[in-house]
Formats: structure tokens, sequence, C-alpha cells
């Protein structure tokens, strides 16, 4: 059986190689709500997106457990709580479905494993992101 974290990593590296991957997520995710949607009006969306495609990177680090990941999503953390960005804990189950959904359609390898895979790894990274909402 493949680990969670190799199956991860290589459905990571279909949606990397597939062009309108991140274009896709953000479709989804700013559709899912006005309120994320609000969130982003005044974003450069194209840097966004190359920031993301690290900010994923560092989910699956952290899941790995590198130091690395624990610096990186520990930054996130800050730049996601209250006192800064302020995104609520209860978004991020937003930004899950959003990103299955889309990594669903580029992933030509996705299955129900690979779905439940992605949920696992990106759980760990968001729980300490939401635990840091209101440090
Ligand atoms: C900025 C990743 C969840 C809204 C960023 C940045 C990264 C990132 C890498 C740019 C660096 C920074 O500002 O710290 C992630 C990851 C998430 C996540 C990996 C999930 C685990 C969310 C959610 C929202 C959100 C749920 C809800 C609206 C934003 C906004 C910005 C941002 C508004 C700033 C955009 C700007 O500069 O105008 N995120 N994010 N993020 N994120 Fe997230």
């Amino acid at each position: 059986m493949t680990a969670d974290k190799d199956l991860v990593q290589s459905s990571y590296g279909a949606c990397c190689l597939s062009p309108k991957f991140f274009d896709d997520f953000y479709d989804a995710f700013l559709a899912s709500s006005s309120v994320i949607a609000g969130k982003f009006v005044n974003t450069d969306m194209a840097k966004q997106k190359r920031l993301l495609r690290d900010g994923i990177s560092f989910m699956i680090m952290y899941f790995n457990g590198t130091a690395v990941g624990r610096m990186k999503v520990d930054k996130l953390g800050e730049s996601h709580s209250q006192g800064r960005m302020d995104i609520k804990p209860q978004w991020y189950d937003l930004w899950v479905n959003a990103l299955v959904k889309t990594i669903a359609k580029h992933d030509p390898k996705f299955s129900p494993v690979t779905d439940r895979a992605w949920r696992t790894v990106l759980a760990k990274g968001i729980e300490a992101m939401r635990s840091q909402y209101y440090a």
C-alpha cells in the first residue's frame, strides 16, 4: 500500500504540471463563498498562485515532519491569524474542499484513496495554522 505522503507527492507533481491547476483552484475557492472572494479583492492573483504553489509544498513538508515544514507552516499560521489576515478557522474546510475538487480534475490517477491521503496530509498543517488563530 502506498503511504499517504508518497501518494500526495506524486499527485501534487501531476497537478503542478497541469497548466491550469492554480487558476482552477482559485476559481473554485473564490466561488465557494462571497466572503472568501471578498478577502482577495485587492490581491495580485498571479503572484498569489505562485505563492500557493510553495504553500502546498510546505504543508506536505510539515506532514513529513521536516524542520523547514514546521518553520514555514508556523509563518503561515501567523500571517493567517486573527491579528493579521483574519482567516477564520472554519474557512479551511472550504479551502480543502476546493483544493481536492481541483486535484480530482488535474491528477489523472485520482481516486478515493488519493482524496483520503490529501485530506490526511492537509489536516495536520491546517490544525497547526488554526491553532495560531488567536495567538
Ligand atoms: C496568503 C497559503 C488558507 C486567504 C497566503 C500565502 C500563502 C497562503 C503561501 C502568501 C504568503 C502569506 O501571506 O503568508 C495558504 C495555505 C492555506 C491557506 C497553505 C491552507 C492550508 C487560506 C484560507 C483563506 C486564505 C482558508 C481564506 C480566505 C489568504 C489571503 C492571503 C493569503 C487573503 C493574502 C492575499 C494578499 O496578499 O492579498 N496564503 N492559505 N488562505 N491567504 Fe492563504
